[in-house]
């Protein structure tokens, strides 16, 4: 078998279009975000989206977020509204997806929104991403770049390690400046946080002027991806741990725990942003080093500390 890291490619203009010819002859290809890594495709191709469902082994009935790099780009796709106007203006581009209608007419392809009315969209912040969207006339279906389940990518290599010789190109920016998926917002009724990310619900709330929700009941929310176990290292994980064993991979956040082997510490000055930056990275160096049970410390529910707090009750579904 080859190297699996053969197919990682770092930035310039020759691996930018190669990337570029891959998109338009409807392949798919590892791409940087701010957020975390992720498997582009022609959102526009029925082609192409279906073979990101089939390397990803994702469920169709779970919709894709579809990257644009500018509102021209959007106005065919979907509805815009007050709230989305306001938000986009805030936080675009960046860490935060727009749910909205799906227009009649729209290119989108039916399988990348699982035949739903709506549609998930994002404007990502990445220079390397962006100069891709703006060199071809598609918006790009991007998940994130992981086995459906399992742990996301904070890197071209992690990437690699996920898809092996299955994924031919990879364009490698380094790791990903947040490391934590975006935040997914509801606009098509009472604007609702469907996922939280980076951008926090008080942030949001802010701008909008209003009180938002967070739609925590598993049996009503709208984002079927969001159902079941995701974000998993395939190993046991206990959460609110005070302790570990010797022979248990130990997550901890601040000072007060103290070093050891086995203890990973997501942000010894107790910092959320930084916690998050680590934690899939952590998950997946865990997982490597072959440890049977994972114990996490609590974790500030504060700020991103939801979102931490979110993938880890997930995880450990
Ligand atoms: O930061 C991110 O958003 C990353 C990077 C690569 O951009 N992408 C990402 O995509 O996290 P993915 O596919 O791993 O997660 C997309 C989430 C899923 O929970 C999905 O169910 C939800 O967005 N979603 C997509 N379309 C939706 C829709 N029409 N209504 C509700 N939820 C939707
Ligand atoms: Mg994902």
């Amino acid at each position: 078998m080859k190297n699996i890291y053969s197919n990682i490619f770092k930035v310039n203009n020759k691996s930018l279009s190669k990337a570029i010819n891959y998109l338009k002859k409807k392949d798919i290809i590892g791409v940087p975000t701010e957020t975390v890594y992720g498997l582009a495709g022609n959102a526009y191709s029925s082609t192409a989206v279906k073979k990101i469902y089939y390397l990803k082994k994702r469920p169709f009935k779970n919709p894709l977020i579809i990257h644009y790099h500018n509102l021209k780009q959007l106005k065919n796709d979907a509805e815009f509204n007050i709230n989305f106007s306001k938000l986009y203006k805030k936080f675009s581009p960046g860490p935060i997806t727009f749910v909205l209608k799906k227009k009649k007419n729209s290119k989108i392809s039916n399988i990348a929104t699982a035949n739903l009315k709506t549609v998930a969209i994002r404007f990502p912040k990445n220079k390397t991403l962006i100069k891709l969207l703006k060199a071809i006339n598609f918006p790009l279906a991007i998940p994130s770049a992981n086995k459906s389940s399992s742990i996301s990518p904070v890197s071209a290599e992690d990437v690699a390690q996920e898809f092996k010789n299955s994924l031919k190109f990879i364009i490698n920016d380094g790791s990903s400046k947040i490391g934590l998926e975006s935040t997914v917002v509801d606009l098509t009724a009472k604007p609702k946080i469907l996922r939280p990310g980076f951008i926090g619900l008080n942030s949001i709330s802010k701008t909008l002027n209003k009180k938002i929700s967070i739609n925590n009941n598993l049996r009503t929310i709208k984002a079927p991806g969001m159902l079941k176990r995701h974000y998993s290292p395939g190993i046991p994980i206990k959460l609110n741990q005070k302790k570990a064993k010797n022979n248990e991979a130990f997550i901890v956040f601040g000072k007060k725990y103290k070093k050891a082997k086995n203890v990973f510490n997501l942000s010894y000055k107790s910092n959320l942003n930084e916690a998050a930056k680590n934690l899939y990275k952590t998950l997946r160096l865990i997982k490597n080093r072959n440890y049977k049970m994972i114990c996490v410390s609590s974790i500030p529910k504060n700020g991103i500390g939801l979102a931490i707090n979110d993938r880890l009750n997930r995880a450990a579904k």
